[in-house]
């Protein structure tokens, strides 16, 4: 009888270390734990059959079971130290930074295309001898229209879809109210250039709410139309450095006496009509025309001894031609993946 309980014991004994022997994680081992060390374990279960035996069988039976129990303890705290050392270590190595890879770069914005297209033109213009200017893009009224001979029931209030601020405060419509405060403290020969933000309610894709101008005003005493058009047709082939169509088409101002508008070949059909260009293969990028006489009478010039031209180029435009834009919103939209292809 005593014999075959202690061969038992033996036999969970050797069945306990070598299950912990075998354990590979320590889920497992606390598994193990509980099936021979737990309330319903089998080492519990032969501590609890110790009251079957004889009573001088009890006590040697119970120590050899402590013993068992012991060593079983033992065993699982030695191989729990022994599997966290190898979770750490294959932590770590799977963490290890290797200081031999190349490093990532880091992200670098850069000058938006409108920024750059601008700054593009400014240095064409200086090439040519203009000087850079600024105005407010908050005008009065007087500024932005009356002055540039655009009375109040001229109709051509109506093309500029502007937006007031208050009765006779306006976001300006054109760059063009810059020439009349150059010319209040100015006295020719001059020549200038003002870009700047201009504002007019309109949307699609060659119109946005908010759009650049660079307007150019030239004024001494023997400028013809054929200065403007050489100083156009200079400024384009520079900016395009390429041979694309331009067209003088014949237009009107109230502030430019004669007027014209130049369109580009669209780059976009090749001229052949698309629905960029509205199916005409052309594409408006700025209107231009000699200065009215009655723009240098409101501010004092004397229109029998100067003469003048003015432009007034759309800067998206130009950046849509060049770049290949084929919807001008692109532009103020902002997205990373649209204005890093400039960078
Ligand atoms: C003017 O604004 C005149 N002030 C130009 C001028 C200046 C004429 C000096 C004579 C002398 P216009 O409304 O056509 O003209 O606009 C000029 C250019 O701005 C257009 O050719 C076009 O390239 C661009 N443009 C006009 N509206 C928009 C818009 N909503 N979005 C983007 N570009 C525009
Ligand atoms: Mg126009």
């Amino acid at each position: 009888m005593t014999g075959k309980v202690h061969a038992t014991l033996d036999s969970i004994l050797g069945q306990a270390l070598s299950a912990i022997d075998q354990t590979a994680d320590s889920r497992q081992l606390e598994k193990t734990r509980v099936e021979f060390l737990g309330r319903h374990g089998s080492v519990t279960a032969q501590l609890k059959s110790i009251g079957s035996l004889p009573l001088g069988d009890r006590k040697a039976f119970g120590q050899a079971v402590n013993r068992a129990r012991d060593q079983i303890s033992g065993a699982l705290v030695k191989k729990g130290e022994a599997l966290a050392a190898r979770k750490q270590l294959s932590d770590a190595q799977k963490d290890r930074i290797d200081v031999t890879l190349p490093g990532r770069r880091g992200f670098l914005g850069g000058v938006h295309p409108i920024t750059r297209t601008v700054r593009r033109i400014e240095r064409i213009f200086q090439r040519a001898g203009f000087d850079v200017t600024h105005g407010p893009e908050i005008e009065d009224d007087f500024h932005n229209f009356e002055a540039l001979n655009i009375p109040k029931d001229h109709p051509a209030r109506a093309m500029h879809d502007t937006f007031y601020i208050s009765p006779g405060v306006v976001l300006r419509t054109h760059t063009s109210p810059v020439q009349i405060r150059y010319l209040e403290c100015h006295q020719p020969p001059l020549q200038i250039i003002a870009p700047g933000r201009v504002y007019r309610c309109d949307s699609d894709v060659t119109h946005t709410p908010m759009f650049h101008q660079v307007e150019g005003l030239a004024v001494d005493t023997d400028i013809s139309f054929a200065d403007l058009k050489g100083t156009l047709t200079f400024f384009l082939q520079e900016f395009f450095e390429q041979q694309l169509p331009v067209r003088f088409r014949p237009s009107f101002f109230p502030f430019t006496e004669p007027s014209a508008e130049v369109d580009m070949g669209c780059v976009f059909c090749d001229g052949r009509g698309c629905r960029i260009c509205q199916q005409t293969g052309w594409l408006e990028v700025l209107g231009c025309g000699m200065v009215h006489p009655q723009v240098f009478h409101q501010v004092g010039i004397d229109n029998e001894q100067f003469t003048g031209y003015a432009f007034g180029l759309g800067i998206e435009r130009l950046a849509m031609l060049r770049y290949g834009v084929d919807d001008l919103r692109l532009f103020f939209e902002n997205e990373v993946a649209f204005l890093s292809q400039f960078s």
